[in-house]
């Protein structure tokens, strides 16, 4: 039987849990793959650093290029962008297959390691990039690759469904929720990039990549994270039959003159109770995909863990190592359609406005003209005292009252300069939020 030397660069949660498993599994690994996984170096930062997962120590290395010089077949799973770049690209150029978990790499400059990979004539697989455990790269590049994918939707970061769950269902802050999530390791120590969106937006790139057949960047997504969601947001949105949770869009859409393009965002969006992405719980990631054909199609799962990706990780293995030792490669990266990424400013969405306003005569009709002059069609209207709930309840003629708006469907740009108009009313005091809304139950 034909034997693949493995080098894994980085041994963090998820590369001492596909250690781990090549050690446990190793036979069945060897006959699914048809080939002997012989597990050469173990590439880390410091040697002597402690560390959770048993190691044979005679693997441990600091020395990448040699241990990539001597693989077959090369697992990146460091994270970011340097030095996994350079690593990687080496490793394509020099015919090596290369499997990597790290989303921020592919959606950056998933172009030049495709591209490294063909004049290699080596294999770049990455199914750990997006969603952990759930086979949703698989799925988009080779199950769904005969149908025309309309819309990939969905919750690809665990650590912001945590969170807006733990307030959904008890009501805490924010902060408190992050806090709880950093306490149970859901979290980062710095949630920056999860927080703010840019974890799920890397993967929505590369979920549009794979749907649209298109080269899609990070720098393409439209983000916006959760770090300014209120427990009054949460309690709001209840009270409308919704939950929050952010989401990432990737869609087809028809332009006025029936070209096609695409729009890619991640928002905080309000989905309702009932519907299947609201009981998406804890870490948890959902993927909805309508293809044109197929109809609609759903991936769950465990979106991150190290156990949970390492399963990932090594479903690509067994196929590298596979085309290794028998002939083949891997889906080559399709990007013919070519469809242009559309300005943020042309998606369709439906929205819940949240204002503050002088609470006098006339302010509605105001605030509704705004709306209405910039064409877009409001659904309903509920007003507040600012002062309801206040013990008393009293409250002072001229005072400030909520007025939540939620509008029928129209484009971001439309929203936007509405936004900028009601910011600018002397009867505005705050536009205190703006929610999307997406889906419909
Ligand atoms: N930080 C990610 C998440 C997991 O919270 O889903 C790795 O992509």
């Amino acid at each position: 039987m034909a034997t693949v030397n493995v080098a894994v660069l980085g041994a963090g949660t998820v590369g001492s849990q596909v250690i781990r498993l090549i050690e446990e599994q190793g036979r069945d690994l060897r006959a699914r793959a048809g080939a002997e996984l012989n597990l050469q170096s173990v590439v880390v930062r410091d040697v002597s650093a402690p560390r959770d997962a048993e190691i044979d120590p005679a693997l441990l290395t600091t020395d990448a290029q040699a241990a990539i010089d001597s693989a077959d077949l090369v697992i990146e799973l460091i994270g970011g962008i340097e030095p996994p770049r350079t690593l990687v690209l080496d490793a394509l150029r020099k015919g090596k297959t290369v499997v990597t978990g790290n989303k921020a790499l592919i959606a950056a400059h998933g172009p030049e390691l495709h591209e490294a990979a063909t004049a290699g004539g080596a294999d770049l697989y990455y199914e750990a990039a997006v969603a952990g455990a759930v086979p949703v790269v698989y799925g988009l590049r080779e199950s769904m690759v005969g149908d025309k994918i309309l819309r990939v939707l969905g919750i690809v970061n665990g650590t912001t469904n945590f969170i807006l769950d733990a307030m959904t269902q008890t009501g805490a802050s924010y902060e408190d929720a992050l806090a709880e999530a950093q306490r149970l390791g859901f979290a980062e120590a710095d949630p920056t990039a999860d927080v703010e969106g840019l974890d799920a937006a890397a993967k929505c790139a590369i979920l549009a990549s794979l749907a649209f057949h298109t080269r899609v960047s990070i720098e393409d997504v439209a983000v916006e994270g959760i770090s300014k969601i209120t427990a009054d947001d949460i309690a709001e949105a209840e009270a409308g039959g919704n939950v929050i949770k952010l989401l990432a869009i990737a869609e087809r859409i028809t332009q006025e003159d029936g070209s096609e393009g695409i729009s890619v965002r991640v928002h905080p969006t309000l989905v309702p109770r009932d519907h299947t992405l609201a009981n998406v719980h804890g870490p948890f990631n959902a993927i909805v995909v309508d293809g044109e054909s197929a109809g609609r199609l759903m991936f769950y799962g465990q979106g991150a863990g190290g156990a949970p990706t390492a399963t990932a990780v090594l479903s690509d293995v067994v196929a590298a190592a596979s085309h290794i030792a028998h002939g083949g490669n891997a889906p080559c990266e399709l990007v013919y359609a070519n469809l242009p990424v559309l300005d943020a400013s042309v998606a369709v969405t439906r929205y819940q406005v949240q204002l503050k306003i002088a609470d006098r005569a006339g302010v509605l009709a105001e605030v509704a003209g705004v709306f209405a002059d910039n064409g877009i069609s409001i659904k309903s209207v509920n007003q507040k005292d600012a002062s309801e709930g206040s013990e008393d309840g009293s409250r002072e003629e001229g005072g400030t009252a909520v007025l939540t708006i939620l509008t029928h469907r129209a484009t971001e740009g439309a929203l936007a300069t509405v936004v900028k108009q009601l910011a600018a009313a002397d009867s505005v005091r705050e536009v205190a939020s703006i929610l999307r809304s997406e889906v419909s139950a």
